[in-house]
């Protein structure tokens, strides 16, 4: 080509932007265009799970926070109420509009291989947050979350130092079917638990929310009645949902039926603090600033890590009455 024709293209490339107003594209190798120097912003597009729980809201705030003009970016923001089709379809939208990267927390594992590589084929980069794919990671740039399966395993430990050897009868309210949350808690739980004489009376999903852990938690008192020793909720809302259930039982939580739990949100700590809950093993969902960064770096064509683990820590009710106050979600 030569210049004047360069140029030519050069100028109609500019009024295109300027008359769509888009923050910068991304070229085949998922280097910043215009969003990615100067001081353009960055359009972000997020694809987050839905509204399930405490966690989530934590999640969402943690997210737009980072994302903000103020930190350069121009975040365009759907959650996808629990509904896989409809996160792809949010993703596939994003891809439409040329933003210059999409964030996604996954609501399951399966189902991710084609949307990624449209995305990839776009010159669009993904980072994904909280959740895994079972997709290569070959499509996607970067990771940033919890160990789900440490996290269940801490509390299957829990469960194990406590009840082996007293026969204990068990119930799970397992967390949305085929999210790596779920799965992967499950895996943790069940090894640190194998080999004890803990018997797992019944297993079942509430989805990670209050209602889904009342309901269920309704129907194994009706099943077991007091038979139930102890319950472990794959996440504190289904925990605080049950909480409801085993009280109209005429039973107490925490006593007569103990309960493990995890995320550490407020009203789980709360719950902990006050007796009803028995252990939680924490899920950090202030990833905001992580992705936020991830981002940046990727779009300015920096070598970033494929995985980032961000540590949890666990809670007694001694420990969660002494930190209550000073919990920032
Ligand atoms: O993926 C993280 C899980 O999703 C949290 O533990 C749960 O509360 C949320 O809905």
């Amino acid at each position: 080509m030569n210049r004047r024709i360069l140029a030519g293209v050069a100028l109609l490339g500019t009024l295109a932007l300027a008359t769509t107003g888009c923050a910068g594209g991304t070229d085949g190798g998922g280097n910043a265009g215009s969003g990615g120097g100067g001081d353009e912003l960055i359009t972000v597009g997020f694809a987050q799970t839905g509204s399930e729980s405490g966690w989530r809201a934590a999640n969402t705030e943690s997210m737009k926070e980072a994302f903000s003009e103020e930190n350069g970016f121009d975040l365009i923001f759907n959650a996808a109420d629990n509904k896989q089709e409809a996160q792809i379809q949010q993703v596939r939208s994003y891809i439409n509009q040329g933003v210059d990267a999409i964030v996604i927390a996954p609501i399951t594992v399966d189902g991710w291989d084609d949307v990624l590589k449209e995305a990839q084929d776009a010159g669009i980069p993904v980072i994904l947050e909280d959740r895994t794919v079972s997709a290569s990671d070959d499509l996607y740039a970067s990771w940033v979350g919890l160990d789900f399966e440490k996290e269940g395993e801490t509390a299957g430990q829990w469960v194990a130092d406590k009840f082996d050897g007293q026969g204990a009868n068990l119930v799970i309210l397992e967390g949305t079917t085929g999210s790596s949350a779920a799965l992967d808690r499950a895996t943790g739980f069940a090894s640190a638990t194998e080999g004890t004489d803990i018997t797992v009376l019944d297993s079942q999903t509430g989805d990670f929310t209050r209602d889904g852990g009342k309901k269920v938690m309704e129907g194994f008192l009706q099943k077991y009645g007091a038979d139930i020793d102890v319950l472990f909720a794959h996440n504190d809302d289904m925990g605080l949902g049950a909480l409801d259930a085993i009280k109209a039982a005429g039973l107490t939580p925490g006593t007569d039926i103990q309960i493990v739990t995890i995320d550490a949100v407020k009203d789980g700590m709360t719950a902990l603090a006050n007796g009803e809950f028995n252990f939680i093993v924490e899920c950090n969902p202030l990833l905001g600033e992580r992705a936020a960064e991830l981002v940046k770096a990727v779009v300015a064509g920096e070598e970033v890590d494929k995985r980032t683990i961000v540590e949890d820590q666990s809670f007694t009710q001694e420990q969660a009455a002494e930190v209550l106050d000073s919990r920032p979600y």
